[in-house]
């Protein structure tokens, strides 16, 4: 798709690229004329940043375009990689993928610490998904065959086992399923790795908005070259534009089947070791989790509401979340709240991402990625890097075509 022979410029971004970075074009790509960067990416979220890193260690210019880079989504996120403990009946597509994204997750994770230098707080434990009642419990016996008949390794285990692992679990706690395979991270040390390793990379962070994408125009020979106008009324030119703005994509993509979905989430924090897995429930049918890190924070999550861009923290939302989280581990009341939070997942109609060509020349989609966007980074920057530079995308990302939905 990319030929970076072929990149125009028609702003000053260009020389501070290559003031920043020592890029000669007029010597790499040999066209004589000032050029654009290869790749411009809007949204430094996860998936975003994992795309930029990616493409930017690919030898590819890159540009990402965020007043606040990591903000989004991805701030609020807990950092679950649980595709097993969060599959659902209907959603294997969505398994599939989230299973092939885990099993790249430990290079991923590797690359990342290594190049950036610093530690994401990975765990790899698993998730103990606990039920609190009778009918709890019947519905993750029912949940157990399932995964089971996928493949999946999941253990059924007593109340007094799952205390076991995690003392603090209420005495009142019925059973509960260890899906061993599941992991989670600090997201927000994962975006800062990612932008450490971006920069180190050559890439180049440009902080401000993108209010539009600037249509593709004919060069003359054939090609044509795309880019995006910022806020500030400059346009950056870019041979491809990758959409990874989440919640707010179809904004810059119309029609671009993308939605907020509001989620509060709290946490708290208290002595390490007070959990050491991340710990799922169903309380009474209504799903919680807890999830700690390595430094005694725990993110309780989440709400799930459909109202759009409402950005308050309720006093409902937070009761719940506590009521809940309460009923699972008592012992959370005496821990410090320290932060509430809401943020926006980008559901899609059939909760898969968006990830491919997005209708326009040169416009690719990396969005949609709904509950699982720290999960799906790896693979959905794999695939993407592969459209960029005409390789093969992973089999499993067929089911995110963006056009899927107009078929
Ligand atoms: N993946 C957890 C959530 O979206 O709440």
């Amino acid at each position: 798709m990319l030929d970076p022979r072929r990149v125009h410029a028609e702003t000053d971004h260009e020389a501070r690229h290559e003031a920043a970075h020592g890029t000669d074009y007029d010597a790499v790509y040999d066209t004589g004329r000032k050029a654009g960067y290869d790749v411009v990416i809007i949204g430094g979220g996860v998936v975003g940043l994992s795309v930029a890193w990616r493409t930017a260690r690919r030898g590819l210019s890159v540009a990402v375009v965020d007043p606040a880079p990591g903000g989004g989504a991805t701030h609020v996120s807990a950092g679950m990689l649980a595709p097993v403990s969060e599959v659902t009946y209907t959603e294997e597509p969505l398994l599939r993928l989230g299973l092939a994204s885990l099993a790249r997750w430990p290079s991923f994770r590797a690359e990342l610490e290594d190049e950036s230098g610093s530690a994401l707080d990975y765990r790899a434990d698993g998730t103990l998904d606990i039920a609190y009642g009778a009918d709890d419990m019947a519905y993750l016996d029912e949940l157990a065959a399932f995964e089971k008949t996928l493949g999946l390794r999941v253990e059924r285990l007593t109340g007094r086992e799952c205390r076991a692992f995690e003392p603090m679990l209420s005495p009142s706690v019925r059973g509960g399923l260890l899906a061993r395979d599941d992991a989670w991270v600090n997201p927000r040390r994962v975006v800062r790795a990612l932008l450490t390793s971006f920069e180190k990379a050559g890439g180049t962070l440009l902080p401000d908005r993108v209010t539009a994408l600037s249509a593709g125009r004919d060069g003359g020979d054939g090609d044509r070259s795309s880019g995006v106008r910022l806020a500030s009324g400059e346009v950056v030119r870019a041979t491809n534009v990758v959409v990874a703005a989440g919640s707010w994509s179809p904004s810059l993509v119309p029609g671009l089947p993308v939605r907020p979905v509001k989620g509060q989430i709290l946490r708290l924090r208290g002595p390490e070791g007070f959990l050491t897995r991340c710990v799922r429930g169903l309380v009474h049918g209504s799903p919680a989790y807890l999830v700690p890190r390595g430094d005694g924070e725990i993110t309780v999550g989440a709400t799930v509401e459909e109202l759009g861009f409402d950005g308050r923290v309720t006093a409902g939302g937070v009761y719940e979340l506590l009521r809940d989280a309460r009923e699972l581990v008592p012992g959370i009341t005496e821990l410090e709240l320290t932060e509430t939070a809401v943020g926006f997942r980008p559901g899609t109609p059939d909760n898969l991402p968006l990830i491919g060509p997005a209708g326009s020349h040169g416009v690719l989609a990396a969005t949609g990625h709904h509950r699982a966007g720290v999960l799906l980074a790896p693979i959905t920057a794999e695939a993407v890097v592969a459209f960029l530079t005409g390789g093969e995308a992973p089999d499993v990302v067929k089911s995110c075509d963006p056009g899927r939905f107009s078929h």
